[in-house]
């Protein structure tokens, strides 16, 4: 591991995942970065770990500028095992008596993680430590995205250690976003979406508060990817209006198909949508991994969703995709169903079932058409392409 000097006394530790792919089910086309940070002052101050596998890289990267030994207090945002899995080697490497800080529930989450009883020091919104010229402050972010989520700010650097907020799994030797290119926002985008989507409004809270605080930023650090240090209000304005989820003249046709039949369906869905003035694109369920799905769904004004009908019930690559969507609940949205079927044909049904469960609009009761789409068949999907392209516009 390489440290990272990022100001006076202040040291990134990035812990690089070259190879990660899948990160619990959301696809990383780039990796992942764990970051934890350690603070040189008269308290020495480690901030979060990585995960387990890195453990060793971490105590050698802070050996590169200390004694780990000497290392005074150990701050832990957030319990997910990507930040404290290898909370217990460092623990026994620093000592295990050192204060542990974190938030009450973070207490409680690391206490069910790990056997051992180290010394938690739990803190609050607005609790301080002082480390000596510096000084930390606390803010509790629970749900963001869970319970025991905090941030940790230093007064004196105006810089905000955000956990998972503003991350990116990313893979970069460039720490900071003035040395990558304008490519870092998509990956900071599908972050969002896959992570933080079903909080928009604990977000947007959370914007609020730290504006009513008048928090300066200089610098906003992430334990995942790169940090923001030239622009920091950039990516807060994005996160604003990626919670607001303002729809966009923007359709998904999300589907899978078994003999085209509902390919074909979907396809000509997109024409009508598109003859609509709208933004169209079809997304075949086992051409795109779902996670890009839902990033492309984070602006998307209508979702249309297709299935044939298999075994009386939905195509399972659909049925998961509409509990990973309904799980991340995005807004805002009008929605419709269709499908190919042979002779029960309940697909259409089910799927507004869920559309219904999520709140969404439905502007068609559903469009099936039995084995394969003639003309008129056809003519059918572009009509419901334009009625939901119309019904979009208002
Ligand atoms: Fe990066 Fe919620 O862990």
């Amino acid at each position: 591991m390489k440290p990272i000097k990022i100001t006076d006394g202040i040291y990134c530790l990035p812990a690089i995942d070259w190879n990660l792919r899948d990160f619990h089910g959301y696809v990383a086309h780039r990796g992942t970065t764990y970051n934890a940070y350690l603070i040189i002052d008269e308290k020495i101050t480690l901030i979060d770990t990585v995960k387990a596998e890195f453990g060793d890289d971490l105590i050698d990267g802070i050996g590169q500028i200390v004694d780990p030994r000497k290392v005074d207090y150990v701050i832990s945002n957030h319990t997910e095992m990507d930040h404290s899995g290898s909370l217990a080697r460092v623990m026994q490497e620093v000592g295990e008596d050192k204060p542990l800080y974190c938030s009450a529930m973070g207490h409680k989450n690391l206490s069910r993680h790990f056997t051992q009883q180290w010394n938690y020091q739990p803190v609050t919104t607005g609790s301080e430590l002082r480390l000596g010229k510096k000084s930390l402050s606390f803010l509790e972010t629970r749900m963001l995205h869970w319970p025991d989520s905090m941030v940790t700010y230093v007064k004196e650097d105006k810089i905000l250690f955000s956990s998972d907020a503003f991350g990116q799994h990313y893979t970069s030797l460039a720490r900071f976003d003035d040395e990558v290119s304008e490519d870092i926002m998509p990956f900071a985008r599908e972050y969002f979406a896959n992570i933080l989507l079903l909080y928009a409004d604990l977000v947007l809270k959370l914007v609020d508060k730290v504006k009513e605080m008048g928090l300066a930023i200089d610098m906003i650090c992430p334990d995942h990817g790169i940090l923001w240090r030239k622009d920091p209000g950039r990516i807060i304005n994005a996160y604003v209006e990626w919670s607001t989820q303002k729809p966009a003249d923007k359709a998904l046709v999300i589907y899978d198909t078994m003999w085209h039949s509902t390919q074909k369906m979907a396809e000509a869905i997109v024409v009508g949508l598109a003859e609509e003035g709208l933004l169209a694109k079809p997304m075949h369920l086992r051409s795109f991994h779902r996670s890009d799905i839902i990033t492309e769904v984070l602006d998307a004004g209508a979702v249309v969703i297709g299935s044939p009908t298999l075994n009386n019930g939905l195509f399972p690559t659909v049925s998961a995709f509409l509990t990973y969507m309904k799980g991340l609940k995005p807004k805002n949205k009008i929605a419709a169903a269709f499908g190919s079927y042979g002779w029960s044909g309940e697909a259409a049904k089910l799927i507004n079932q869920e559309l219904e469960a999520m709140k969404y609009d439905l502007v068609d009761p559903g469009l099936r058409i039995q084995y394969v789409p003639d003309g008129g068949g056809l003519k059918s999907c572009r009509d419901l392409g334009r009625k939901i392209g119309q019904a979009l516009k208002g």
